[in-house]
């Protein structure tokens, strides 16, 4: 008997964190962001449900491409709960990826969410990889029509390896799914972080850390 009680106990637990792995869910249909209060919650406060409409579920202009003219060659265009306020607490959001030949999206992490991606046009090569001590480089190039999910929290990247513009669709299972930029997050922080720390880090010449720290 101490015995089942015991792994109930662990069962239950585990569903627990299973719960909180993502963002948590909704106790209610739905919870409209309201950003004019001034509430502070986890995630945004609720408008009332009687000044709810359609529009607050909706979103338009996924069918438009982003502009690639920048160092990147790739444009992000979010649909996160600050642009769709219907998905306040629902745990999921999505973004559409344009890339211009050979364009990249750099190498970053979402804090809070699994990524799931969908090539639609052109081809990519995609990758992630694991954390220490392995980190071993997950790597696979798609064509449109392929997915690929890149696992909550691991630093991944995608390049476009066709001679045409590429374009992907992909969800993230959090409404505000955040995004770090790694160069941009360590070279690039407000104050910048000590050249010191990072010429050590990077085991390189400090000149070379002010070099990358004036790129961003
Ligand atoms: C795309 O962005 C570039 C650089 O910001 C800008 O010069 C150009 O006008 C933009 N193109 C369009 C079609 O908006
Ligand atoms: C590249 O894209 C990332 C994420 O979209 C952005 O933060 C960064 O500023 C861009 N880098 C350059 C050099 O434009």
């Amino acid at each position: 008997m101490a015995k089942q009680i015991i792994l109930l106990s662990l069962v239950a637990l585990s569903c627990a964190f299973l719960a909180f792995a993502s963002d948590p869910s909704p106790l209610q249909d739905f919870c409209v962001a309201d950003p004019a209060s001034s509430a502070r919650v986890n995630g945004l406060a609720c408008k009332k449900p009687a000044s709810v409409g359609a529009n607050d579920f909706s979103f338009s202009g996924l069918h438009l491409a982003g502009n690639t003219s920048n160092p990147n060659g790739s444009r992000v265009t979010p649909v996160t709960v600050a642009q769709l306020p219907g998905l306040n607490t629902l745990g999921i959001s999505m973004v559409r990826i344009d890339y211009a030949p050979w364009g990249i999206n750099p190498p970053h992490t979402h804090p809070r969410a699994t990524e799931i991606l969908t090539v639609i046009e052109g081809s990519l090569q995609v990758g992630f990889v694991t954390s220490n001590p392995e980190n071993s480089l997950i790597t696979k190039t798609l064509q449109k029509g392929d997915v690929f999910v890149f696992p909550v929290g691991l630093v991944h990247f995608q390049r476009n390896v066709g001679t045409k513009n590429a374009v992907a669709i992909a969800a993230l299972s959090s409404q505000n799914p955040g995004v770090i930029t790694i160069a941009n997050a360590v070279f690039g922080s407000k104050p910048g972080i000590s050249s010191d720390i990072l010429a050590k880090a990077f085991q390189v010449e400090k000149s070379v850390v002010e070099q990358l720290q004036a790129k961003f």
